[in-house]
């Protein structure tokens, strides 16, 4: 099966570069720098000469913060880019799988969020992969939606980097403690990922299981490392956060257990992923 990944210079861009090079595969991994999305031109020019079954885009506009000052950026990459691939897809008749994300909901429901729930984001960021979602999939039916969460990857930068950094030098470490999600691991996904591959296109949502607050996900990492340093709970009022955040964007991952897929646990996936970056040079 021949695979065009588009963002493959991005945390889950790379996971699925090395995940889906140990599987019979054939890749084709792209960065930013090789396939702009914004640029159709560039798109049709792959699409004719590696010729794949599959495409697959993680590349996105992920600085939330940034998005609410970049606007016409945000827009551009998170939705017009996915139209334009999804455009390009059903011209090739290429199966298409676009990464979205738990902030296309408000956060206000405080149960798991269902992949039928009505969305509503509340960000630039939100609207803009909610644009990407609507685009791709109006315009092309083999679409795939893949909606995540609280991404961590190995040489990413993320949640789980930012506390591993700030615990070799800070006493204290102030972390929200009402703002609830499902952190997850890029390899999980990758996996989840595969086994979707030859699923029903339409919208998924793939989060490792269970749920916790950014402190207690904060509290488990520096636990796993035993660190000697102090995890402050902290309201998202007293955080004071520039853009504000869903309250509760867990995904409920019902559908994807329906179809005989399941993720480990979050603290599973959040060890597994500590020890290999302790005990491997490869990352
Ligand atoms: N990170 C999370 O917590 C999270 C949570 C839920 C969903 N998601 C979604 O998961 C997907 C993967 O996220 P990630 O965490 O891997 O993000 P990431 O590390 O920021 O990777 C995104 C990649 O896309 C690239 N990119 C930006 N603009 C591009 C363009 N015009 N053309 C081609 N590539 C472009 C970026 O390059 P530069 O860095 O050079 O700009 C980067 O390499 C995204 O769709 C994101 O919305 C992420």
């Amino acid at each position: 099966m021949k695979i065009i990944i588009t963002g493959a210079g991005g945390q889950l861009g790379k996971e699925l570069v090395r995940l889906f090079n140990m599987e019979e595969y054939e890749i084709f991994p792209y960065s930013k720098q090789q396939v702009d999305i914004t640029n159709r031109t560039q798109i049709k020019e792959v699409l004719e000469k590696d010729r794949p079954d599959i495409l697959i885009n993680t590349a996105a506009f992920t600085q939330v913060d940034l998005c609410e000052t970049e606007l016409e950026k945000a827009y551009l990459i998170n939705g017009i880019g996915a139209y334009y691939l999804a455009d390009e897809a059903r011209e090739k008749k290429v199966k298409f799988f676009h990464i979205s994300t738990d902030y296309v909901f408000s956060g206000d429901k405080y149960q798991p969020y269902i992949e039928e729930d009505v969305t509503d984001p509340k960000t630039i960021y939100g609207k803009s992969k909610r644009l990407g979602e609507v685009l791709a999939l109006t315009t092309y039916e083999n679409t795939t939606i893949i909606r995540t969460s609280w991404l961590y990857g190995h040489g990413g930068n993320n949640f789980v980097n930012t506390i591993k950094k700030l615990a070799g030098f800070s006493k204290e470490i102030r972390v929200v403690y009402d703002q609830y999600g499902c952190p997850t691991y890029t390899k999980d996904v990758g996996i989840a990922l595969q086994k979707l591959l030859t699923k029903p296109s339409g919208i998924y949502h793939i989060s490792n299981y269970g749920n916790c607050s950014w402190f207690e996900f904060a509290t488990e990492i520096i636990s796993f490392l035993n660190a000697k340093v102090s995890v402050i709970p902290v309201s998202s009022k007293e955080y004071g956060l520039k853009t504000p955040r869903p309250m509760y964007s867990v995904l409920s991952s019902k559908k994807l257990n329906s179809n005989g897929i399941f993720l480990q646990g979050w603290k599973e996936g959040l060890h597994e992923y500590l020890k290999k970056e302790a005990d491997s040079s490869e990352y």
